[in-house]
């Protein structure tokens, strides 16, 4: 990169402009009135913005908060004017109907900031789920220099001397709750020890998966995504990025030299080693929509696979945050895989270097939490993408799938990707949490279980509701796992082989609206199926009695921002971006 400190700055339009003395007063002026010096905003300094995502509504981002003043430390120490504002929150945990909902908003709000301010730069402060893809989608979108410092994931929490993850603990203890084996305050006691210290989630849900793909994308110094929050790493860190992003000015290194194909395919290879959250394809598909590069979901199954999951972390391992970290996080991963070849080594990062040149030969310190490639936790463990008289797409993240529901969906030796079952369908989680548990309802370990409605339109944003649990009755018996599909979400700290973010949706005429409980369902991995059995006439009278009835009901909205994106999301397969918003259609 060469330097150019004569480049005229975005900034110098509004501070420092000859021409238009006027109002160049009075974007000044209220500059100074918190004691910044005209001599500091006019002297062609870089004015460095600090996108601050945390704040007390948002504890998984909360460490940013003070971070940032080593990260304005940093960008003092390299020559620019820092300027932190606030974005809007986004707490996963917090927020109803649910977190999704506002990644959109967020961006919005974001892209607004970034344009219409004189900033030059922007340091982009990540951590909780959907806080990532926003704020990188922002960046994409107004294109100016940006880097990303995450607020760093929690220690590893423990119950009972073993680790205890985020959310993962959650499932496991409504499982036991509704098995009699804990009461309500042993529920709440073992929620509580998976959050040991302020900081993210810290098993490899959607958090750490995003933070590490912000990563193997290259917009974030490497080995940022994976220091827990209370490090003293962290605020290195938090004053490296703030020096860095100075410099990215005025080598005007922006997010389109960054974003390139290459560095998505880089992020789809990383995110099946990690054991990526199956939120991933979705924001991944935003933020290359953003930044205006061609990366259909299918390209997650060719692209990644076939590649191992080699971090043994949980859901699908048994690690935590910390031990992520220690054995040397996404640049060991990275260098992994650079020696199989896997990776683009040419993508250009925020270092101004490329991800070969920082990762090459950078390996794992701990054999046992990141693996070698050649004894991993699972061979092929991407994503499956597969289709359907149900669906035009869907993933299944088939690393999660457990030896249990193997044995019992997945071993039929003339068969053995195949499945049949019957069909038992949700309209949208309260539905679900009201019958699930009633008997008249006949669930067995044949049945499959729908949910529907809960798509971006459906129930706005997308609810996280897929991974559905088997009835009480049935986990008194030992069957842990019933198959589950659906057009919503499931949590990144989920372990379920669900079939999920079905596109389109059933509130968006989707074939699952058509379904009824009783229905014959076949799923076939081998091919990539999910299907209905069902005469094409059944099928056809159907489809015109719903479309007579007016299409598939859905609740109303219940906030404006919600009725105003549900009249241009777009689908999760698509990245269920703000359809008017992106450059790429
Ligand atoms: Fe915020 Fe998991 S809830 S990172
Ligand atoms: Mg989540």
């Amino acid at each position: 990169m060469t330097e150019n400190r004569d480049r005229k700055l975005r900034s110098r339009a509004w501070f420092d402009n000859p021409d238009d003395p006027a109002m160049t007063a009075l974007y000044l002026e209220r500059y100074l009135n918190y004691g910044l010096t005209r001599e500091e905003l006019q002297s062609g300094k870089p004015i460095i913005g600090i996108a601050q995502t945390g704040s007390d509504l948002s504890p998984c981002n909360r460490p940013l908060v003070e971070l940032a003043k080593r990260t304005r430390e940093g960008i003092r120490e390299a020559g620019g004017i820092a300027i932190e504002f606030p974005v809007h929150p986004i707490q996963e945990t917090g927020k109803r109907p649910t977190a999704a909902l506002d990644r959109n908003l967020a961006y919005l709000g974001l892209v607004e900031v970034l344009y219409g301010y004189p900033i030059d730069g922007v340091v982009l402060t990540t951590g909780c789920d959907k806080t990532t893809p926003a704020c990188l989608m922002a960046a994409a979108t107004v294109d100016i220099p940006a880097i990303v410092l995450t607020g760093g994931p929690m220690l590893n929490g423990w119950h009972k001397g073993e680790r205890a993850g985020s959310g993962t603990i959650i499932w496991k203890a409504r499982e036991m709750l509704a098995a009699g084996e804990i009461d309500y305050e042993g529920f709440m006691e073992m929620a509580a020890a998976s959050a040991p210290s302020a900081g993210f989630c810290n098993t490899m849900g959607t958090a750490t998966t995003m933070n590490s793909l912000a990563e193997a994308l290259g917009m974030s110094l490497p080995g940022c995504a994976a220091i827990p929050a209370p490090y003293r790493e962290r605020a290195q860190i938090a004053y490296e990025t703030g020096k860095r992003i100075v410099d990215m000015v005025r080598e005007d290194l922006k997010p389109s030299d960054i974003l390139t194909r290459d560095a998505f395919e880089n992020a789809v290879v990383v995110s099946s080693a990690i054991g990526g959250s199956t939120n991933a394809p979705i924001h991944i598909a935003a933020i290359a929509r953003h930044i205006g590069v061609d990366f259909d979901l299918t390209e997650w199954e060719r692209i990644g696979g076939d590649v191992p999951l080699i971090v043994n972390l949980q859901p699908a391992g048994d690690y935590l945050a910390e031990d992520y970290h220690r054995a040397g996080g996404v640049p060991a991963v990275v260098g992994t895989l650079i020696q199989e070849g896997l990776i683009r080594e040419g993508a250009l990062t925020v270092t101004g270097r490329t991800i070969g040149e920082n990762c090459r030969g950078v390996l794992p310190t701990d054999m046992d939490v990141i693996r070698p490639f050649a004894e991993p936790l699972k061979p092929a463990a991407g994503f499956r993408v597969v289709t359907g008289n149900l669906f035009d797409a869907a993933v299944m993240k088939t690393s999660t799938i457990s030896p249990d529901f193997r044995r019992r969906y997945l071993s039929d030796p003339d068969d053995p990707m195949a499945f049949e079952g019957r069909a038992v369908v949700f309209d949208g989680p309260e539905d679900y949490h009201d019958r699930i548990d009633d008997p008249g309802l006949k669930i067995d370990a044949d049945c499959i279980l729908f949910m529907r409605g809960t798509g971006p339109i459906g129930y706005p944003g997308a609810a996280e509701v897929v991974n559905m649990r088997a009835p009480d009755y049935l986990l008194k018996q030992g069957v842990q796992e019933l198959p589950c599909i659906g057009d919503g979400r499931q949590s990144g700290t989920s372990g379920s082989p669900s079939i999920l973010n079905a596109s389109p949706e059933a509130a968006a005429g989707g074939g699952l609206a058509v379904l009824r409980t009783g229905d014959r369902v076949r799923v076939d991995l081998a091919k990539g199926r999910v299907d209905v059995i069902l005469p094409e006439a059944e099928w056809n009278g159907r489809r015109a009695e719903l479309q007579a009835a007016g299409g598939y009901a859905y609740p109303e909205s219940q906030t404006p921002w919600q009725e105003l994106q549900r009249s241009c999301v777009d689908q999760l397969a698509q990245g269920m971006v703000l359809k008017p918003a992106v450059r790429f259609q």
